[in-house]
């Protein structure tokens, strides 16, 4: 059996954690391995509706065993907490792992990330204000603190007040006691110890073994600090490459790449960024109410958009898809018809090939739309293709043939039964 890596092939909250919920259940090892607690995986199964920020989303198996990769960023207190709100749903955590190289996000880092935003002032990213940019700067700085570093106390202190001192550069050190942190802190290392290891080790003995290793992203390519919108990005990759480098399983061994599309486009952010295909309102607004289009993380409205495949098609170079993952169909029923974007104009009228494509102009493009006939009614239960409405099934194949890549999955509610294996 394969490894998989999950990709949120939009800017996010494409429904990654719902599609790694219904496959965590014949794997053997489920690996986040990038993002922080900016995500938000929402999970829908027999023990509730879950909001994972950091926790990988094949926790629910008692057989699987879940690794928090070194390409996560760690808040421990948020950690912690979603471990004890899970615990209390009979959730086992025996088979956590965390790996030692992953970083830890400090309280600083969550007060610089929004003393940086106010910084930006006209020009925010509409941060999840969750100390990410602050916390992988540190990382590619080389001053930051590893989860391997709770192990040790003396060491721990030292590089704790390191850390501590750089950042009493930019803020009021009145506001934040050393001493008090370090109590802290050290009491969140304590809780996490018994699961802190070399996780890579781990994947490396479970490859050779030929495990189930299934690979849980966070974010979406459209969102990664290379190739997404920059600078209005997250600070840590999100593409295919990252799922390597954030567990340690060398590249060669990721057999499928399943990025998770939603059937349309959401951003969440701050107003004025990007997004060619984004709805009007009148449009936008009841999709969103009726879909439950809110940030899991931070509670913002989700911007709504038509599905933009030349977007994916970009998503697909970069990832290189071996199969997508289709989900939320079911919010889309009641539109009489449908639009597609299938390619972009320049604000001139040239129609742009895809190697004039920039994702860096993307601002300054207009999209092309298909339209497809829409589906009034979206019956509750599908066990094979042919049982979706003919609709359905036409703006399905119409993904693929535009993307170019076949479909795997196909999402039609947020509960596991609600997924179809094309
Ligand atoms: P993630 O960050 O990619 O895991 O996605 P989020 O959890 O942030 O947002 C996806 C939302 O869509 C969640 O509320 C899911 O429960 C929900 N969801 C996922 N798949 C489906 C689907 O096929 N239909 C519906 N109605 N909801 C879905
Ligand atoms: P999941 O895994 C959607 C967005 C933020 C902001 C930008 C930078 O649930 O799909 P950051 O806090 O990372 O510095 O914010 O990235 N963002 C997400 N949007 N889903 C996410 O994760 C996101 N993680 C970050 O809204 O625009
Ligand atoms: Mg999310």
């Amino acid at each position: 059996m394969p490894t998989i890596a999950i990709i949120g092939a939009q800017w996010g909250d494409e429904g990654k954690g719902k599609i790694v919920d219904y496959l965590a259940q014949k794997m053997d090892f489920v690996v986040r391995f990038n993002g922080g607690p900016n995500a938000g995986h929402t999970v829908l199964n027999e023990y509730g509706k879950f909001q994972l920020h950091l926790v990988p989303a094949g926790i629910f198996n008692r057989k699987v065993i879940s690794i928090i990769g070194n390409g996560v960023a760690i808040d421990p207190e948020i950690l912690i907490k979603e471990i004890k709100e899970l615990k209390k749903k009979g959730i086992s955590f025996r088979n956590l792992k965390i790996s030692d190289k992953a970083h830890v996000i400090l309280p600083w880092h969550i007060l610089l990330d929004e003393w940086q935003e106010k910084e930006r002032r006209l020009k925010q990213i509409g941060t999840t204000r969750r100390g990410i940019g602050p916390a992988f700067s540190d990382k590619v700085g080389r001053f930051g603190l590893r989860a391997g570093d709770f192990l040790n106390e003396k060491d721990f202190k030292e590089k704790l007040f390191a850390s501590y001192n750089r950042a009493k550069n930019f803020l009021k050190p009145e506001k934040i006691s050393f001493d008090f942190i370090l109590k802290k802190i050290f009491c969140f290392g304590k809780y996490l110890l018994p699961y802190i290891t070399q996780t890579e080790f781990i994947l490396w003995e479970a490859i050779s073994k030929k495990k189930n290793i299934l690979l849980e992203g966070a974010q979406g390519t459209l969102l990664d600090v290379d190739f997404g919108t920059y600078p209005n990005v997250t600070s840590s990759s999100c593409t295919l490459a990252s799922a390597s480098q954030g567990s340690g399983i060398p590249t060669k061994e990721i057999d499928e790449v399943m990025d998770v599309v939603k059937a349309y486009t959401t951003r969440v952010g701050a107003e004025g960024q990007a997004f060619p295909t984004e709805m009007p309102a009148k449009i936008a607004s009841p999709l969103r109410e009726k879909a439950g289009e809110y940030g899991a993380t931070t509670g913002r409205p989700r911007r709504c958009g038509w599905l933009d495949t030349f977007l994916l098609k970009y998503a697909a170079k970069i990832n290189g898809f071996t199969s997508l993952a289709i989900t939320r169909l079911d919010c889309l029923t009641g539109f009489e018809k449908l639009k597609i974007c299938s390619g972009y104009k320049t604000k001139k009228g040239k129609t742009l090939s895809f190697e004039e494509f920039s994702i860096s102009k993307l601002k300054e493009y207009q999209p092309v739309y298909l339209e497809l006939p829409g589906w009034k009614e979206f019956p509750t239960a599908c066990r094979k293709f042919s049982d979706f409405p003919k609709e359905v099934q036409i703006y399905l194949r119409k993904i693929e043939e535009l993307v170019a890549v076949p479909i795997k999955l196909i999402s039609f509610g947020p509960e596991r039964e609600k997924t179809l294996q094309k």
